[in-house]
């Protein structure tokens, strides 16, 4: 093992996230804060790896937790959820949606995209919280090393203003209500609902996270927090450089999900960005439009586009990732890249060994790109899904194989688009050698290394194929990903019937049976309590004459003639 002691001067390091150049709110203050408290900090790093770059993991001799930075709450803060309504939850979700859409630039280019920057910081924030469970230690508890390398950027989101607007301006009216670790995954959670694609994916997003959730997260602070994020001797956080053993490591042995859980995990990416200022690398994981949705556009950008190494990202010897490399794609105004731990999902490099990109691993400066064609792999529905595109050519035809120019594309054609730097390029050569493409059976022939993440080159082609099956297989895994360390303690949301005021009373449509009465005869409590059990109810009816009591699944605004002889109640 090898110490290495170095000084990190973090201040001024938060650029993006606190301030932009042309951003009305951009929050001076904060970012001064902010640089006081985090000057100078002395790092000692733990490199387990060579690759393992120098900056950006360690632990930092100051310390401070998210609760920390949350200041004083108007009551007493709670440590642990003690009772949580779904109307509160719905709270949260409100209060960000409000953030997300009415306060932050809706703008978004290759320079600019406050909605995918804020609501990436607060779901990265969630992720680093539960990413460092093991052990049964860690998990959701809102605690994480806010002076960590690894946590660059968090901050902002967080307490200190991105574009003006954090959690901890929220949390205010929360904080005697529920803990902050509750609080940082229902934010998640809405972020990834409000951003998702509307109609089916956003309600079936929506639906599954708030029936899964499960309030009664401790928030950790002090010791306890201290003893849980930080392992003596070993990283928790995965390091991207070292590619699908981090994610082996994290995510499979940590924190116990299967490969397919993990593949859907990372399915995170979907929205925000990499900044040179934060991590060391630069770019969107698609284009900036699809940055700020949550949608399945990650897998599709793994495997319907092709990409090549770039070493020394933003002149940093030590930071390497992946750039597109098909025809056109160098003149996007807008940069997109791929880290190791998610190109390693769907390839590994030439010889069969890990993919990483870095000089030290020739094998990997190859091109990794899938044919559009291979019965094994079939492409229809991922091309379908990336706009009828395939390497940035647009496809008449997918299914025969028609991308380009509209005559049945070779795969001399496709290799062209999909590997298409010139001779003169910085990247010559890249055209001759290529990754292990999915679906030729290469996976087979993988090295030891690389053969730990050959079943997620399957479900990276069905996420890629199917965004339903993603975010089934997704749920599952945020669900697993919340609640480890905290089995037995947590409860689900807790549900009341309220009366509608009768003067404004909402009209209520869509019975599911074909008549009134659906849920029988009984009491007026009998009719409340069987709307409760029901997770398919919102709205239920009494009818005070008949006794027979209707669910409803929605309730429009229109005034309900007042004459009608029933009481009604929307679930909360
Ligand atoms: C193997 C696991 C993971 C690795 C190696 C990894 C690595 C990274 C890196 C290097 C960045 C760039 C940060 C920056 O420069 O600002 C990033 C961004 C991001 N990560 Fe991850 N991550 C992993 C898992 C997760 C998980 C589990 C979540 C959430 C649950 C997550 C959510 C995000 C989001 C949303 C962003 C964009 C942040 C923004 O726009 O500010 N990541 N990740």
């Amino acid at each position: 093992m090898i110490f290495t002691i170095f000084l990190m001067m973090v201040a001024g390091s938060e650029a993006r996230q606190s301030c932009t150049s042309n951003s009305a709110t951009c929050n001076a203050d904060a970012a001064s804060d902010e640089a006081a408290l985090l000057q100078a900090i002395v790092v000692k790093h733990i490199a387990t790896e060579t690759l393992h770059e120098e900056e950006g993991h360690g632990e930092a001799d100051t310390f401070a937790t998210p609760q920390d930075l949350m200041g004083d709450c108007d009551g007493k803060a709670l440590m642990t959820t003690s009772s949580m309504t779904g109307a509160v939850y719905d709270e949260v979700v409100a209060a960000v949606e409000n953030i997300l859409f009415s306060e932050l630039d809706q703008t978004c280019d290759g320079a600019n995209c406050q909605v995918a920057d804020w609501a990436g910081c607060v779901l990265r924030m969630c992720g680093h919280d539960f990413m460092d469970f093991h052990d049964g230690v860690g998990g959701a508890d809102a605690c994480t090393d806010m002076n960590e390398g690894d946590n660059a950027g968090l901050s902002a989101c967080l307490a200190n203003g991105e574009f003006g607007h954090s959690l901890k301006d929220l949390y205010g009216n929360f904080c005697t209500r529920m803990s902050l670790a509750d609080f940082e995954v229902i934010a998640a959670q809405a972020v990834m609902s409000l951003l998702a694609t509307e109609g089916e994916p956003k309600e079936t997003l929506s639906a599954g996270f708030k029936a899964n959730f499960h309030f009664g997260r401790t928030t950790a602070t002090g010791d306890a927090c201290r003893n849980s994020t930080h392992a003596e001797g070993s990283l928790i956080l995965p390091n991207p450089a070292l590619g699908c053993s981090e994610v082996d490591r994290v995510f499979v042995n940590n924190m116990g999900l299967t490969w397919e859980q993990a593949t859907a995990l990372m399915g995170v990416h979907s929205l925000g960005r990499a900044s040179t200022d934060n991590s060391g690398f630069d770019g969107y994981w698609m284009d900036p439009h699809n940055a700020k949705k949550f949608n399945n556009k990650y897998y599709t950008a793994l495997i319907a586009v092709s990409w090549c190494p770039e070493y020394n990202v933003g002149g940093n010897p030590n930071k390497h990732q992946w750039k597109r490399c098909d025809a056109g794609s160098d003149s996007f105004a807008w940069k997109e890249m791929m880290l190791n731990t998610d190109m390693c999902l769907a390839y590994a490099d030439a010889k069969g060994g890990s993919l990483i990109a870095s000089p030290d691993q020739p094998n990997s400066n190859c091109c990794a790109w899938v044919h559009s064609s291979i019965d094994a792999y079939n492409m229809t529905d991922v091309i379908a899904n990336n706009n009828n595109s395939f390497c940035n050519k647009p496809c008449t035809d997918y299914k025969a194989g028609v991308c380009g120019d509209g005559k049945g594309s070779t795969k001399k054609e496709e290799l062209a688009a999909c590997c298409a730097f010139s001779e003169n390029s910085e990247n010559q050569g890249q055209r001759q050698k290529h990754c292990m493409t999915p679906g030729l059976g290469y996976d087979k022939l993988w090295t030891a290394d690389a053969q730990i993440s050959a079943p997620a080159v399957e479900y990276v082609r069905q996420f890629a194929a199917d965004r339903l099956t993603w975010i089934n297989v997704f749920l599952g895994a945020w669900k697993k990903s919340t609640e480890n360390g905290f089995g037995g303690k947590l409860t689900p949301l807790v549900y009341v019937m309220e009366r509608f005021d009768f003067a404004a009373m909402k009209r209520c449509d869509d019975v599911p049976a074909s008549s009134w009465g659906n849920y029988g005869k009984g009491t007026e409590e009998d009719c409340k309590s069987v709307c409760l059990d029901d997770a398919a109810c919102s709205f239920v009816c009494y009818n005070l004459e008949s006794s027979k009591c209707t669910q409803f699944a929605t309730c429009d605004t229109t005034p309900q003639d007042a004459q009608h002889n029933f009481t009604c109640w929307a679930k909360q």
